[in-house]
């Protein structure tokens, strides 16, 4: 491993699933200037905050909860879209606050997740090959070799869209719509007439009597100003590394790197190659960041991920986020967990129980199947147990609309509904109903845990 260095020092080193065919690199080297003069999306600041959040989550104080599309879409982008999974991520974190008894740490896969690795570098449909699509940030959709084809002006209108997300999550999360007396407005119209609407219902029923109890003894948004409001973060995977080496800058408070493109940074299942430019790139900035753990990786290669990426074992620095699938994860997670253990590593283990789950329907779409999402969610939590490690979070493709992209749930649905509904620019995302119904099985998994460490105390 080079030992200096620089924003660019990742560009002497192997990168994959990063574009090389665009047609004029001398406009994509002139955008990447124009970004450079561009303001940083987050502060630094902010960024320390959530890594010593994450911190509390790897000594196991706190829970992390970080949802949002697999890719943002430029034709997507509307206010009442970004409104409906922040409000989701809000409910789902009443959920798991009020189950687990810790707080919920939040943050939005949102306000910058537009570069896409692809298994398949081209696509074929009806004998016609193209590029594959890699994201709004990248190239177009349409399957027609103009769009296809890198624009470097996507990087800048992906960096204005991530700024105005941003902006409108700001406000919603400090202007008084996170306000906790709103807790019944964040229910979404199409998951209110379901179980798990009634059983949201039920909840925040409850906590609306605690909140008037409180109320009474002097505790209002007045006194508490926590109760009116939330801290949310942005998270993306940074695998187009030209725009994030723009969005680099050093923090005057510490004189350290921080990529300000988002608070949370993480590494992808295949970019994480030990001497890659991602792993290059990742070692000198300063965010809190993740990285993908699946099926493949093992324990040995996991400590030298760790070396490279946490050398300072910095509590909060680094979370893991486990993606291997129901049938795998009992084989795999195991040894994973045991060797950060036994070394001593001071990590956050979340699980992404999505990208092991993917299958192709016999229709044709791309989907998943919620009872295997929910499966993996469960054994990670009880193999966390079992090794006592603390499960730190879940990492989930999800979305405030009422799409149809996963099979099953409360509305079993089936593969013929998939047609319904199927907006995804990339991978199958949870729905309102899914995601909540995820929530719950979370709480109450969580409780248990709560309910079981209260006994062990009192023996
Ligand atoms: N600020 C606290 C928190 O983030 C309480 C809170 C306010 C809250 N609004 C919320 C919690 C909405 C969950 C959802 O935990
Ligand atoms: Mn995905």
């Amino acid at each position: 491993m080079t030992q200096s260095w620089t924003p660019a020092s990742w560009r002497t080193k192997p990168g994959k699933h990063m574009p090389e065919d665009y047609p004029d690199m001398a406009a994509l080297a002139q955008v990447e200037q124009t970004l450079r003069g561009m303001p940083p999306l987050v502060f630094a600041g902010e960024a320390r905050r959530l890594k010593g959040l994450l911190g509390d989550v790897a000594e196991g104080r706190a829970f992390l909860l970080q949802g949002g599309d697999c890719a943002e879409s430029f034709k997507e982008f509307q206010a009442d879209n970004i409104r409906d999974t922040f409000r989701l991520i809000l409910q789902m974190a009443v959920v798991l606050t009020f189950a687990g008894g810790k707080p919920v740490v939040k943050v939005g896969r949102m306000a910058g997740q537009f570069a896409k690795p692809r298994s398949s570098a081209t696509e074929t449909i009806d004998g016609v090959t193209l590029p594959s699509y890699r994201g709004d940030i990248i190239n177009g959709m349409d399957f027609e070799a103009g769009a296809r084809m890198p624009d470097p002006q996507r990087l800048l209108q992906a960096y204005s869209q991530s700024a105005s997300t941003l902006n409108l999550l700001r406000a919603f999360a400090g202007g008084g719509y996170a306000d906790l007396y709103n807790i019944h407005r964040w229910t979404l119209d199409f998951v209110n007439d379901s179980p798990q609407g009634a059983r949201y219902h039920e909840l925040s029923e409850k906590i609306s009597e605690a909140l008037t109890f409180m109320a009474a003894i002097g505790v209002t948004p007045e006194s508490q100003p926590d109760l009116h409001r939330v801290e949310f973060f942005t998270a993306h995977e940074a695998l187009l590394l030209g725009f994030e080496e723009a969005l680099t800058r050093i923090d005057s408070t510490s004189g350290d790197w921080y990529d300000t493109s988002a608070h949370l940074l993480w590494i992808g299942e295949r970019t994480r190659q030990l001497d890659g430019a991602h792993v290059e790139y990742f070692r000198g900035i300063k965010n809190p960041i993740g990285l993908k753990c699946g099926p493949t990786l093992d324990g040995d290669e996991l400590l030298r991920l760790i070396d490279a990426l946490n050398p300072d074992n910095e509590p909060g620095r680094l979370t893991l986020y486990g993606r291997f699938g129901h049938d795998k994860i009992e084989a795999r997670l195991p040894g994973l967990l045991e060797a950060t253990k036994r070394d001593g590593r001071s990590v956050v283990w979340a699980i992404d129980p999505m990208h092991g789950n993917t299958l192709t329907a016999a229709n044709g779409y791309k989907t998943r199947p919620f009872d295997r999402i929910l499966s993996e969610v469960k054994s990670f939590v009880e193999i966390c147990k079992a090794e006592g490690v603390h499960p730190g979070g879940v990492h989930l493709e999800m979305t405030g609309q009422n799409v149809t992209e996963c099979l099953g749930g409360a509305r079993a649905l089936t593969e013929g509904d998939l047609a319904d509904r199927y907006h995804t620019h990339c991978d199958p995302r949870l729905n309102g109903e899914q995601a909540l119904e995820l929530a719950f099985l979370v709480a109450e998994k969580l409780k248990d845990d709560r309910v079981s460490k209260a006994l062990l105390d009192r023996i």
